[in-house]
């Protein structure tokens, strides 16, 4: 009797267990709709007409991954891609990081810049006289989006930033788009 009644309630609990899964799952797909996280480069004045400069610089940089969820958001680790037009010019690789619920997190980290093939690139050449020029940076970053610690949903972060840098004053501006995918 006593074995029977601990079977109804394991079946019960199960049940019980599967509709909140059901409900959990709902909510986080509609009242708390994973918002696009807000990710901003921010790379100090540069001067990329130094005489000095070698081909390949190590240019720091901040990246400031902001996330505005009521989960948390685990970063693995990932790579941003520079473009100048059609070419690769920088590599920034992109450490594992977790960021908790609806905060910001700084990476510092350095980009590996081919600055040599930038400037022998005919298309930098005719901006020189406008002293400004843009860059492109592309970055895929895989992770998962934690709520409650143990509901983790496999997710990508789509990032694109036009980073535009003013010769005149070195100042290099940023200006970047996120894109939040989840996998289920
Ligand atoms: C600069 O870096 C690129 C890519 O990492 C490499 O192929 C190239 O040989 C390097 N050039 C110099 C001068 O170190
Ligand atoms: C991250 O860096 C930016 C720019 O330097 C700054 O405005 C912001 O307050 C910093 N955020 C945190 C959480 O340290
Ligand atoms: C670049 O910087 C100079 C000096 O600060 C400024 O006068 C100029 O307007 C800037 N150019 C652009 C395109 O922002």
């Amino acid at each position: 009797m006593a074995k029977k009644n601990l079977k109804v309630c394991l079946g019960v609990s199960a049940i019980l267990f599967i509709i909140l899964a059901i409900i959990t799952i709902t909510l986080i797909f509609t009242v708390f709709k994973p918002k696009d996280p807000n990710i901003v480069v921010h790379i100090a004045p540069y001067n990329f007409l130094s005489p000095d400069i070698a081909p390949n610089i190590t240019l720091p940089l901040v990246i400031t991954m902001g996330n505005p969820n009521y989960g948390s958001f685990k970063f693995n680790n990932g790579f941003s891609y520079i473009h100048y037009h059609e070419t690769i010019v920088g590599i920034v690789p992109i450490g594992s990081h977790l960021v908790p619920p609806r905060s910001q997190l700084n990476v510092s980290t350095n980009a590996n810049f081919m600055v040599g093939k930038l400037i022998e690139n005919p298309l930098f050449l005719a901006e020189l006289p406008g002293m400004k020029f843009t860059m492109v940076s592309k970055a895929e970053l895989p992770g998962k989006v934690i709520i409650l610690k143990f509901i983790k949903v496999k997710s990508m972060v789509y990032n694109s930033c036009d980073i535009s840098v003013n010769m005149t004053s070195n100042n290099v501006e940023s200006n970047c788009q996120s894109k939040l995918k989840m996998f289920t």
